[in-house]
């Protein structure tokens, strides 16, 4: 049914695969902790995160404890460090205060953990036991690395300084020649059972009904999102949910996080960079809140995350699920902006090889989109391999975000679900307006907004 993923069928290229793909996230998490100086790396950047040796030393940490000592069945190289970096023990705020590994200690422990992961995957059959059929421990936390990488970049975007990280220019948008398309209603097949790294939160596949309804094309922009700061939409209770107005007023919210003005104009701090805000951008550091106040100001609402999902993977003449909005094909820098190859959301229409069957631009990378939803278990979950990284999250005050940004590795699908607090903007986030169809909404209406 799908292309040979991982090489499962020949597992000298799975290894070879993998050591690759351990190499790409150890240079990215390499490169942002080289960008700064010692001080830079065991200071608070953010009561929001950790410092920056801290998500170094627990990548390796993490590496250690499933590669190491489970794949590879090896002693601890320091029992004495674990706890120390065990996320739910210390709060971010507080990891600044431990007696973590200097910098020079910590690259010294990653290399040392990493070399001893090699060995494991050189030498260990990956076969025979779940956890590491089809290389599923080392695809783990690679991504586990991956998605560090991304924290580590959104602690960059708020330690102020000069700018110390650069990459090109993403390529330029066009306008799309529709704002909206309308989504069919009825089966849609949500989540995976087949993707052989998802994780334990995407699994397993299960049939979802979804009504009928209309999603835009692109998310919303800076230039649009200013039009709702110009209209008083901060100043305004009635567009905020409860929850929303109070935290606008709690925390003082009037423009998305690092934007200033400056003479009747906005600018913002990007990676240290003021530049004027660009407005065929899609907005980026947004809360929930904002985005459900835009929302309802402009008459529409978030997409839940089902119908998300329909709209990123949904295959209108086959009825199938693809992996990703274009197709089943992997990401390539054609397709998304992703892999923070550059440093910011692309302008829109930039993607027009990532664009979906119905017509719906930049689902993947950019930005993260805030859905509707609460992180909930899909029906028939399992925890896997270990229950921290899901459960203890289901139910909680968390908000789906679909879809990854500039910041999130290639390797993200379309059925990867990322969960944060409703009041969360330092991370890459922003969001796309769906509405209700109406009865009088049929296909015909699809296939014109699909041109
Ligand atoms: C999936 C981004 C919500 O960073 O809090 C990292 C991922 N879990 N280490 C997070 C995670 C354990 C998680 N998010
Ligand atoms: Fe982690």
């Amino acid at each position: 049914m799908t292309v040979d993923l991982t090489g499962q069928d020949h597992p000298q290229a799975l290894r070879t695969r993998l050591a690759g793909l351990l190499a790409a996230s150890r240079a990215r998490s390499t490169a942002l902790v080289d960008a700064v100086d010692e001080a830079d790396l065991v200071a608070q950047h953010s009561p929001l995160m950790s410092p920056l040796v801290w998500d170094l030393a627990h990548i390796g940490s993490q590496e250690e404890l499933w590669l190491v000592r489970d794949v590879g069945g090896r002693e601890p190289l320091r029992p004495e460090i674990d706890g120390l970096y065990d996320a739910f023990r210390h709060s971010r705020a507080r990891r600044v205060d431990l007696p973590l590994l200097t910098p020079s200690e910590t690259r010294r422990y990653v290399a040392e953990v990493r070399d001893k992961a090699l060995d494991a995957l050189e030498h260990v059959p990956l076969r025979g036991r779940r956890l590491v059929e089809e290389g599923f421990a080392f695809g783990m936390i690679v991504q586990h690395e991956q998605q560090h990488d991304e924290t580590m970049l959104a602690t960059h975007q708020l330690r102020t300084g000069a700018p110390v990280l650069h990459a090109d220019l993403p390529p330029s948008g066009r306008p799309l020649p529709v704002r909206e398309v309308l989504v069919p209603g009825g089966a849609f097949l949500m989540g995976t059972s087949t993707e052989p790294w998802a994780l334990d939160n995407e699994r397993p596949a299960h049939p979802v009904h979804v009504d009928a309804f209309f999603i835009d094309t692109a998310p919303v922009t800076n230039g649009e999102y200013a039009e709702f700061v110009a209209a008083g939409g901060y100043d305004t209770g009635r567009w905020w949910t409860d929850a929303g107005w109070t935290h606008r007023v709690e925390a003082d919210l009037v423009a998305p996080r690092f934007w200033v003005r400056d003479s009747g104009e906005w600018y913002r701090r990007r990676f240290g960079v003021v530049e004027r805000v660009r407005a065929d951008e899609p907005v980026v550091h947004v809360c929930a809140h904002e985005a459900d106040a835009y929302a309802s100001w402009a008459g529409r609402r978030l997409p839940t995350e089902a119908e998300w999902e329909t709209a990123a993977r949904h295959d209108p003449v086959t009825g199938r699920s693809r992996r990703y909005p274009w197709g089943d094909e992997d990401p390539t820098p054609e397709h998304a902006n992703l892999g923070q190859r550059h440093l910011r959301p692309a302008p829109v229409g930039a993607y027009p090889r990532g664009a979906s069957a119905l017509g719906v631009h930049q689902l993947v990378g950019d930005v993260w989109e805030w859905t509707s939803s609460g992180f909930h278990r899909y029906p028939g979950f399992e925890v896997f391999p270990y229950p921290e990284y899901s459960e203890p999250f289901f139910g909680g005050d968390y908000r789906v975000l679909r879809g990854g940004s500039f910041g999130t590795d290639p390797a993200v699908r379309a059925t990867f679900r990322n969960w944060d607090h409703p009041v969360r903007r330092q991370i890459f986030s922003g969001f796309r307006l769906a509405r209700d169809a109406a009865p009088g909404d049929g296909p015909a209406d699809r296939a014109d907004g699909a041109a």
